[in-house]
């Protein structure tokens, strides 16, 4: 029966990163593989609280089908939400999808056509590449410095592409605190990808899970805040209240959003009248910006928790070096270049320490000495003992290649 597969069916793979993932789920071992939030800073009496009294009290409207573009007091919480990082939006530019990775995949069946081509950073969220390949997209991969995409890159590459008979279509960002390297773009930046994005008329797709968990410096203005015209806008509860609610928000130019509206139709009607009535209830009734002022309190001492550990456990050697991100849930650790993380994972599991490899968040394959670090789920003093365990992995790994075995 695999012979009636539709032609992009059979190309998907199973991603290497799932079966990776499963080794680091054994006791004992100590993982910043994972990448969840912290479930315990899920508010789970409010949200018990709400979801009984909508389900037993409100059960016509809760327990209902409801529009596409998604319940009106939801949107029009967000729109509030949205204008205190200056993006003004009116109600039918805001819809509601079943979390941010609904909307890469509404994004990608809306504006990509076969061999077209979609910019992304070198490295990226492997989420996004999974939405953009199923649709057959030419992903195209622009090195990440520490203050944004290479815009000069980004120019050359677009050229390029349209040379080799690829559409250029749009281009992919995390401008906040990206998974995985946990980088934040500068104002230069953001506004250099705008010049070029609207010179070369291509849509800027701003994914902005982690914006909000911010712990240090300065917020810088959203792309979109730059450029409403030209910027779709990914917005998700995922990691501001709880990521099994599955709830999120696409906010866009109104004549690009309806005809999300109408691709969203075709997938699931509506995400869940339950789910988006207990957010607009929490965002109403309760503060969810106070909620996130300790998210961010919580997280920050973690994320000291693991800079202070790598500083003090990581070898001092050359070609080591890792990100200090102001925000989010991840840092990105580099080794020099003749370390491989897959390879070195098999010792890191020996030791009792898990990361995830960096290689799958790079689409032309790069990146086989990098790894990603997620502070989120363990605790400071597992971080603590975690960074100890993985630097002598590395002292190990960097022993090995210079004597010239390896595990
Ligand atoms: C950059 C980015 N975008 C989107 C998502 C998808 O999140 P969700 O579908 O839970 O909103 C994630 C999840 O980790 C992410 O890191």
């Amino acid at each position: 029966m695999s012979s009636l597969f539709a032609r992009r069916a059979s190309k998907a793979r199973r991603s290497v990163l799932r079966e990776l993932l499963k080794l680091t789920e054994q006791p004992e071992i100590i993982s910043f593989a994972g990448g969840l939030p912290d479930p315990d800073t899920f508010p789970r009496k409010i949200l018990a609280e709400l979801a009984a009294d909508e389900i037993l009290n409100n059960y016509k409207k809760s327990l209902q089908y409801t529009t596409t573009e998604g319940k009106r007091p939801l949107r029009a919480a967000l729109i509030d939400w949205f204008s205190q990082d200056g993006l003004h939006y009116e109600m039918d530019q805001v819809i509601i999808t079943s979390a941010s990775q609904q909307g890469l995949d509404l994004v990608a069946k809306t504006f990509i056509d076969p061999g077209d081509a979609v910019f992304v950073s070198l490295p990226t969220y492997l989420g996004a590449i999974q939405a953009f390949r199923a649709l057959e997209a030419q992903l195209v991969g622009i090195p990440l410095l520490e203050d944004g995409m290479d815009l000069d890159h980004l120019e050359g590459a677009i050229a390029r592409a349209r040379k080799e008979g690829h559409r250029p279509k749009l281009i992919y960002v995390v401008p906040d605190f990206q998974n995985p390297s946990g980088i934040t773009w500068s104002l230069e930046k953001r506004k250099g990808l705008l010049e070029i994005a609207s010179r070369e008329g291509l849509l800027v797709v701003e994914d902005m899970p982690y914006r909000k968990l911010r712990f240090s410096g300065e917020p810088v203005p959203p792309v979109a805040a730059l450029d409403e015209e030209r910027v779709i806008v990914l917005f998700t509860f995922s990691k501001v209240l709880a990521a099994g609610l599955r709830l999120g928000a696409l906010a866009g130019p109104k004549e690009l959003v309806e005809k999300v509206v109408t691709m969203k139709q075709a997938t699931d009607l509506c995400t869940s009248a339950l789910i988006q009535r207990i957010a607009a209830r929490f965002m109403l009734e309760h503060d969810l910006s106070a909620h996130v002022r300790k998210l961010c309190e919580h997280y920050r001492l973690k994320r000291d928790a693991m800079l202070q550990a790598l500083e003090r456990y990581m070898p001092k050697a050359e070609g080591i070096s890792w990100t200090r991100p102001e925000g989010g849930l991840f840092l990105w650790v580099r080794l020099p270049e003749q370390v491989d993380t897959e390879r070195m994972l098999k010792r890191a599991l020996e030791h009792k320490v898990a990361y995830v490899i960096g290689t799958p968040f790079f689409v032309d394959g790069s990146g086989k000495n990098t790894l990603r670090l997620c502070f989120s789920e363990a605790t400071r003093e597992e971080i603590e003992e975690g960074i100890r365990r993985l630097g002598k992995v590395v002292e190990e790994e960097l022993a090995g290649l210079s004597t010239g075995q390896s595990l």
